[in-house]
């Protein structure tokens, strides 16, 4: 176990700790919304995430994104984790989604780790930010208290997912609206643009800087050479496999604020990251600028984005439901299928007695 790792871990359990003093609170969300129904629940969500960490480091990475694809769709209602069903279109096939989220199978083991303890009780929508909160400690990246209390959707939708999902292509202009659909702002923006300091990508996110930028003929003019050099081998022109690379050049697993300082040296892995500092006289280069000389200031404001992201559109009281596996509505459940026949085999066994 790393020395950072380590340190993660002793933060995460101050905090994990505080969380039932603290004062935080958003929307009708809170912190202590378990602490009587389920009080283990962040050592459960933590044991899982940190067992499948040993074997894929990256999976801190895929967690967060999926806590904030799964909030940018109908809000952060667990909606991702739907599976096709025939009333369901899963937005797991949507454009941005699919061969690219993962984490699903390390979600499912949360939720049946956190049903063995706590029954009926925990939503998958706040498995999916208290995951994000782990996989961020785990890169090394800042702890806070989750507001919690979010309930399941008993829908999804491809076609919304296929709309407010940023592509890696946009503007800023455009970054900035998809933001403010979800009423964030710009330093929200930049901020949580930050979640790329760890985690990869494939070529076709980024191959139309590589050759022919904007149909010029050539690259981006914003991308260093000596990176594009490196981006051009992994990523061949015409090229039939879409290879990973690190959104992070610097420090690819662990959760800094590289990201920013390779902003600045024109090392940012994604159109939609390099627009952030690349843009002319654009009101997020102070910010990038200000987070590249300042962890603690990026750290602080993560934690306040990311916050803010996890409030957008929550269920809450009596709205949606607590899904019993998270990839089907309790409908739909196929696990309840298997308990309803059972009943109903029971019932038969009883009347031919
Ligand atoms: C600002 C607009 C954003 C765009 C255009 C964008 C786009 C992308 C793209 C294209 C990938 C690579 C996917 C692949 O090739 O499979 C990616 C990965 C990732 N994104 Fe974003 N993203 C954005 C914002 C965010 C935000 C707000 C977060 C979280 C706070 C985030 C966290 C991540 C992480 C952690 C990964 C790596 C996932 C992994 O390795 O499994 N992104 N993003
Ligand atoms: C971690 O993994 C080991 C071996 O795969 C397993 O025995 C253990 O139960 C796991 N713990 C958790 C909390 O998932
Ligand atoms: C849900 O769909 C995914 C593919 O998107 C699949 O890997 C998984 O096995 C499905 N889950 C269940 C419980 O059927
Ligand atoms: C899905 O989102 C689209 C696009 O915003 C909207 O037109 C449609 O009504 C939504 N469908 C459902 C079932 O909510
Ligand atoms: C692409 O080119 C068009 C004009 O052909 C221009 O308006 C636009 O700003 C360019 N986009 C980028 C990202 O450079
Ligand atoms: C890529 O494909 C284009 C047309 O499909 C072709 O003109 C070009 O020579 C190819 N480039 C390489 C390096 O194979
Ligand atoms: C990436 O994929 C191409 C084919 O698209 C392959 O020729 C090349 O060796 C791969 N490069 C790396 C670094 O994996």
């Amino acid at each position: 176990m790393g020395s950072t790792r380590v340190v993660a871990v002793a933060v995460w359990c101050a905090i994990a700790m505080l969380a039932g003093f603290s004062s935080l609170s958003h929307a009708q969300l809170s912190p202590t919304f378990y602490a009587a129904t389920c009080p283990n629940l962040f050592n459960v969500v933590f044991g899982v995430v940190f067992n499948a960490s040993i074997t894929d480091p990256r999976i801190g990475a895929s967690l967060l994104r999926l806590h904030f694809h799964d909030c940018f769709v109908q809000g952060c209602d667990g909606s991702i984790l739907l599976n096709n069903t025939a009333t369901i279109e899963s937005e797991q096939d949507a454009r941005p989604n699919i061969n690219s989220i993962r984490g699903l199978d390390v979600v499912n083991n949360i939720k049946t780790a956190v049903e063995n303890s706590c029954p009926n009780t925990v939503s998958c929508a706040d498995i999916l930010a208290i995951a994000a909160q782990v996989g961020t400690v785990l890169g090394g990246g800042p702890a806070w208290a989750v507001p919690l209390g979010r309930r399941d959707s008993l829908t999804a939708n491809r076609t919304l997912a296929n709309e407010n999902l940023p592509a890696p292509f946009f503007t800023l202009d455009q970054l900035k609206d998809s933001f403010a659909v979800q009423g964030l702002n710009t330093l929200d923006l930049v901020t949580l643009s930050g979640g790329h300091t760890f985690g990869r990508a494939g070529c076709s996110t980024f191959i139309n800087r590589l050759y022919n930028f904007n149909n010029t003929g050539n690259p981006d003019p914003s991308l260093d050479l000596t990176y594009l050099a490196i981006l051009r081998q992994i990523c061949p022109q015409n090229a039939t496999q879409n290879n990973l690379t690190n959104l992070d050049l610097t420090t690819p697993n662990q959760f800094d604020n590289k990201y920013y300082s390779n902003l600045q040296q024109l090392k940012g892995l994604l159109q939609s990251d390099q627009e952030l500092f690349s843009t002319p006289a654009a009101d997020t280069i102070p910010i990038v600028n200000m987070f590249s000389s300042s962890p603690n200031t990026f750290f602080a404001s993560f934690v306040a984005s990311i916050i803010k992201m996890g409030n957008i559109g929550v269920l809450t009281g009596n709205q949606g439901e607590i899904r019993r596996q998270c990839n089907f509505v309790n409908a739909e459940s196929p696990g309840l299928a298997t308990m309803a026949s059972k009943d109903s085999m029971q019932k038969l066994l009883a009347q031919s007695k």
